[in-house]
């Protein structure tokens, strides 16, 4: 079990009466997180007061993927004791908390159940307000965490199950450019990555060997490239039948390859999308997003077009709760409330 906390050491108690306090908790696959948010005013954004991340990827890596079970049962281990945690980190009590919120999908059903249902009870138990949040919202905001304000942009929200562009308005105000039709980039990375015998997750051990390769030394394919959507399965099975042909010492060559191939997709998209819905900020999210090479080429590109690039930070890339409390304030200031029957969608969309 991987740990990591984020937490102002001089958290003291609320500011004002004004600024609200939400708790998050996200458990919609193998990271179990809690976070707490204390809500800015007009002259600053929200202050993250907590922000406890348990990552069970040791725990799955021998399957070389996620086993649902195994998922839920961790989570309801470290779910408490992670609440109990960052509510000690904050210094608060959780009487205190105004909302109570959590991802209630896309994601794995037996998992999402655990978070939500703990946040269902303590917004009950309390009298206080319960709020649903779409995981992926919870990315395509991120890298705005901190301030008050949504601009309109461009996303491109890159993780294990999702690939997609957004054009996003303003919170909640989201249309759906272009999203893929088979695997996710993410998902592309670990698929490949299990096939050249890497670990898992794929992305990071693919990223590591890519710095010593050779980015053209294998012609991967760029599948797509007349659509708005995204396909990487033909990427998978290309590698699959390269493998077997190739000799000697080939690894970091074809994760450079696969990396440019993955990364010249995304980037060539996004800047269209931005480019053809006229918008002048692109931000980027999600897992993948935390990959050095994709940041390095879209920030070439956006410069190249003109346009501004806000990614999320790297500890706000892969799955957290701190971005979920962040969505929760954001929705929770333009008056959205959840009822506590509302049910976790392990399809949840984020916009028709
Ligand atoms: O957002 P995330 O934590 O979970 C989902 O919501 O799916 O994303 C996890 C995905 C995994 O597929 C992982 O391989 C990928 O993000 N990833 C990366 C990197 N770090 C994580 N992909 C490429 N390069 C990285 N450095
Ligand atoms: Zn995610």
């Amino acid at each position: 079990m991987r740990e990591s906390s984020h937490h102002l050491n001089n958290a003291s108690p609320a500011r004002t009466s004004t600024s609200r306090l939400v708790l998050a908790f996200e458990t919609s696959c193998d990271e179990t997180a809690v976070a707490i948010l204390r809500g800015g005013n007009r002259h600053s954004g929200p202050e993250l007061l907590a922000s406890e991340v348990a990552s069970q990827i040791a725990e799955h890596e021998k399957f070389g993927g996620v086993v649902p079970e195994v998922a839920s049962r961790n989570h309801l281990v470290q779910a408490p004791r992670l609440l109990e945690r960052a509510v000690g980190a904050a210094k608060i009590g959780l009487a205190q908390i105004d909302a109570f919120a959590a991802t209630s999908g896309p994601g794995l059903a037996s998992s999402l159940m655990i978070g939500a249902s703990i946040a269902k009870g303590l917004a009950i138990g309390f009298s206080k307000t319960y709020l649903a949040v779409n995981h992926l919202e919870g990315h395509l905001l991120s890298p705005f965490f901190g301030e008050s304000k949504i601009r309109r942009n461009l996303s491109l929200i890159v993780s294990g199950g999702h690939t997609m562009t957004v054009l996003v308005d303003s919170v909640g105000d989201y249309e759906i450019i272009g999203r893929t039709v088979d695997d996710a980039a993410g998902e592309a990375f670990d698929k490949i990555a299990k096939l050249l015998g890497l670990g898992y997750p794929g992305g990071p051990e693919i990223e590591k060997r890519a710095a010593e390769g050779d980015p053209n030394r294998y012609d991967l394919p760029r599948s797509m490239s007349e659509s708005e959507n995204f396909s990487f399965s033909g990427l998978k099975t290309a590698v699959r039948y390269l493998l077997p042909k190739l000799r000697g010492d080939y690894l970091a060559d074809v994760c450079a390859s696969v990396q440019a191939a993955i990364v010249d997709v995304l980037v060539s998209k996004t800047i269209d999308a931005a480019k053809r819905y006229n918008v002048d900020l692109v931000t980027v999210s999600g897992g993948v997003s935390c990959n050095k090479e994709l940041r390095r080429l879209m920030t070439e590109a956006c410069k190249r077009e003109g346009l501004e690039l806000k990614t999320a930070k790297p500890w706000l890339c892969t799955d957290n709760a701190a971005m979920v409390a962040f969505a929760a304030m954001l929705k929770l200031q333009t008056g959205v409330r959840s009822s506590v029957a509302e049910e976790i969608d392990p399809n949840l969309a984020l916009a028709q």
